[in-house]
């Protein structure tokens, strides 16, 4: 008996065999992009930087920024810490840091966004969320 006799006589037809893996793919693939801020699959928000380390050596400077688990982390011209959600509340671009400005920059649509999150200009129209940061030293904790 042939291959495609004996799958026949279980009622299985060749398609059925070649799309199982791959809409067993996607199905996977699609729960595994949807990573909320803060990273893992809880959301919660809870990391601690270390300002000595060359990763986040930008965030020693006045105007530096640094994006990870989709929060922004900005140094404002001023000396204080900034989190953000990096992903902008429109459709879901990582915004960007902009110094000389004070603002958060989406590169997709231009909507622009406060130091405290709020929409300076459309098209978003809702807030990033805003976290919470803490200095102890060289350690920089984001917290909900
Ligand atoms: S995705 Fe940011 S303004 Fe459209």
């Amino acid at each position: 008996m042939k291959r495609h006799e004996f799958f026949s006589t279980l009622g299985i037809s060749a398609g059925m065999i070649y799309l199982a893996p791959v809409l067993s793919s996607c199905t996977k693939e699609s729960t595994d992009t949807t990573t909320p801020p803060g990273g893992g699959t809880s959301g919660a928000v809870d990391f601690t930087l270390d300002l000595t380390s060359a990763t986040y050596a930008s965030l020693n400077t006045n105007g530096g920024s640094i994006v990870k688990d989709n929060i922004i982390i900005a140094k404002s011209s001023a000396g204080v810490f900034v989190a953000l959600s990096s992903i902008c509340t429109h459709q879901g671009s990582t915004i960007g840091f902009e110094n000389a400005a004070s603002r958060f920059h989406c590169p997709n649509h231009g909507s622009n966004f406060g130091l405290d999150g709020s929409v300076l200009n459309g098209p978003a129209t809702s807030a990033l969320k805003k976290y919470n940061t803490a200095l102890t030293g060289t350690s920089l904790r984001i917290f909900a």
